[in-house]
Parts: structure tokens; sequence; C-alpha cells
């Protein structure tokens, strides 16, 4: 079964959605009067931004940009691109990357240098979660979920291999999945990031 693959339930699912009904708040207190720009981060931020989009009291709109970057299944290497582009300018407006998690914080910079190109009125960061002790790229990040440890973890749009995005709470997975999967593993494909 592939629940199996569970070590354990880090963040429940009521712990999660109260979380984010917290974070809706602070986003409409503090954009009030202004309308807002998610930019969701597929896929990984799929669940995290329709949640968050409806505990926000705004005008809003969303749009979603995909990026790749190229690594082993679980660590990332350091180089991304967008692979899918957003639909709509963002230029003048009030922009909020909407993210699942930032780890070394090296895809949230390209990203942060992509948006500023297109020049908004402003630019901050949301992220559901923030794997603080492995930070190489610090940048302003003005909404976190919830802080994590150093461990893989999924659910909640966050895959590994694609999977466990569609379990309700944030869980690590057992060691010996990766391991599994480095037994099988040589070259290293681009893939995409999220
Ligand atoms: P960074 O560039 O190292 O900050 O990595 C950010 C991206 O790596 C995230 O948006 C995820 O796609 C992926 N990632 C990093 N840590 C995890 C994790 O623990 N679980 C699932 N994906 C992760």
């Amino acid at each position: 079964m592939w629940r199996e693959a569970i070590q354990q339930i880090l963040i429940p699912e009521a712990e999660l959605q109260r979380r984010i009904r917290s974070l809706g708040r602070a986003i409409t207190a503090d954009y009030a009067g202004k309308e807002l720009v998610f930019v969701s981060v597929l896929r990984g931020a799929i669940m995290f931004s329709a949640d968050l989009a409806r505990a926000v009291d705004l005008p809003l709109t969303i749009d979603c940009i995909t990026l790749s970057s190229y690594g082993d299944r679980h660590v990332s290497s350091g180089r991304v691109h967008v692979l899918k582009d957003l639909a709509d300018s963002v230029a003048d407006k009030h922009v909020l990357i909407v993210e699942d998690i930032v780890d070394t914080g090296i895809t949230l910079q390209h990203l942060w240098q992509h948006l500023m190109a297109h020049r908004p009125a402003d630019l901050h960061v949301c992220t559901l979660l923030d794997k603080r002790v492995r930070r190489q790229v610090e940048l302003p990040i003005r909404y976190v979920g919830f802080e994590v440890p150093d461990a893989f973890v999924v659910g909640y749009g966050l895959d590994y291999r694609q999977r466990y995005r569609n379990l309700p709470f944030i869980a690590s997975l057992r060691p010996e999945v990766f391991a599994e999967d480095s037994r099988q593993l040589s070259g290293c494909p681009a893939r995409e990031h999220g």
C-alpha cells in the first residue's frame, strides 16, 4: 500500500487549515484596499494556493508558473528555468509568490529575479513550509506557514516522484523509499520543479 511509505505525519490537516486561515487574515489586513496577484508555483503549491486564496477577503487574481530544475528526485541542484510562464503581465501589480516549500532558496531566487524583471508594484513571498536549516540563498519571506526540519516531506501538494500530493497532511517518508530509488537511479534527468 502506498501509504506505508509514510514515516510520520508532521502537520495534521486541521493544523494546516487553521494556519492557512490565519495567513489569509494577515494577507487581507496587509493588502487592504489593494488588488492582489497570486503567483502560484506549480505543481507543489496547487493545494496551498487554492485554500489560501479562499482565506483572503480581497479582490485577487491567480496566475501560475512552472519552473524546472535539474537533479535527482529529492535534491535540488541549483539550475532553474521557466518551463511555463505566467499568462498575464505583472507590471505595476501587487504580486505575492505562493510557494509550497523554500529549501535552499535557489528556486525562489530565480523566480524572484524573473518576476522583478517585469516590474511589479511590489513583490512578496508566502510559503507554506520553510526548511530554514538548508538555506543557501537568503531572501525576505513575508509569510511562512510552518518551519520544517531537514527531512524530505510530502503531502498537500508536495510530491515525491509525483506521488503523495493528494495527502491532506504534511508527512515525512521512510528512508527506505529513497534508498530504493537511489539504487535504480544513475542519470539525473531534467524534472519539473514543484
Ligand atoms: P529550493 O530551490 O532548494 O529552495 O527548492 C525548492 C523546491 O524543491 C520546492 O518548491 C520543491 O519543489 C522542492 N522541494 C524541496 N524540499 C522538498 C521536500 O521536502 N519535499 C518536496 N519537495 C521539496
